[in-house]
């Protein structure tokens, strides 16, 4: 497992992240003590439809000022938004040390380390006491996972009695061969999908119950088709996930986009009560 999770830490690994990032922003002029969070969120939500699908996700339920948990956070762009938005307490997890070190010093950049904390971490050992967060979020980390009862049972356990488990995922569909590089794993060996019927066993196992499920699948499609519009027409942005993905960001968008069309993959968002 530890392998496995150094093969994991290595696909996502860009040395010099935060770096790359202050040169990005300084090449737009933007002045380096009045960024915003709108200037890094296309490099700081690692997922599809970035920060409009997390807003959609935070307004599923009431979750001002609430104490949030966000396993497998990447660069915290999700955390900063319930943080500045929503005035939660937020806490990130993440396997990669390069992805925290760059989300503590993201945080600094925009004032929000006082309301955001990150740690590196396995989503399958939290290092936390049981029932303690109100919500726990997780978007897009699972297809890393192997051991999917190991993943859900910690998100469970460290969730209050009476929280909520917000989920925005990639899962599988059909029963065909997917193609890789994905985002998320550079070959299959890094890359363990799932059926949502399935996740939803464990969870409804686990004693949560299911309060809302929507299919994103259409909507991530629409979203990629005028993504490659734009690209054609003004090239690659100045702040997206380019920046993480460097050359094989189009390979790997585009078999993701391929498998949504071809239904083999499922785009699926939610709401869990503890
Ligand atoms: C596609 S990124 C999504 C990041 C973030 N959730 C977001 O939406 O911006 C997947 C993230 O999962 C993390 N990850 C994968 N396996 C993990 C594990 N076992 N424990 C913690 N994080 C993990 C990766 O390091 C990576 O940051």
């Amino acid at each position: 497992m530890k392998s496995l999770n150094k093969n994991i830490e290595n696909h996502y690994l860009k040395e010099g992240l935060y770096e790359e990032i202050i040169n990005r922003l300084k090449e737009q002029n933007i002045a380096l003590n009045n960024v915003k969070r709108s200037d890094i969120a296309g490099a700081d939500e690692f997922h599809v439809r970035g920060a409009t699908v997390s807003k959609e996700l935070a307004n599923s339920i009431e979750l001002n000022g609430l104490n949030v948990l966000d396993v497998g956070c990447g660069l915290g762009g999700p955390c900063r938004m319930l943080a500045d938005e929503y005035n939660c307490q937020t806490t990130g997890i993440d396997l990669s040390n390069e992805y925290i070190r760059t989300a503590n010093k993201l945080s600094e950049l925009v004032n929000l380390n006082n309301k955001t904390t990150f740690i590196q971490g396995n989503a399958t050992e939290l290092p936390f006491e049981d029932n303690v967060f109100d919500v726990v979020w997780t978007q897009h980390v699972q297809m890393n996972i192997p051991d999917k009862k190991k993943f859900y049972s910690e998100i469970n356990r460290v969730l209050k009695t009476g929280g909520y488990f917000l989920f925005y995922d990639i899962l599988k569909k059909g029963n065909g061969e997917v193609n890789y590089p994905m985002p998320w794993a550079s070959n299959a060996n890094l890359s363990f999908l799932f059926k949502t019927e399935e996740m939803d066993e464990f969870l409804i196992k686990f004693g949560l119950t299911k309060i809302q499920s929507t299919n994103q699948t259409q909507t991530g499609i629409d979203f990629f088709d005028t993504l490659v519009s734009r690209l054609k027409e003004f090239g690659p942005p100045k702040m997206g996930l380019n920046v993480l993905m460097g050359e094989t960001t189009k390979p790997k968008l585009m078999n993701l986009l391929a498998h949504l069309k071809t239904g083999e993959l499922e785009l699926i968002s939610g709401v869990y009560k503890k």
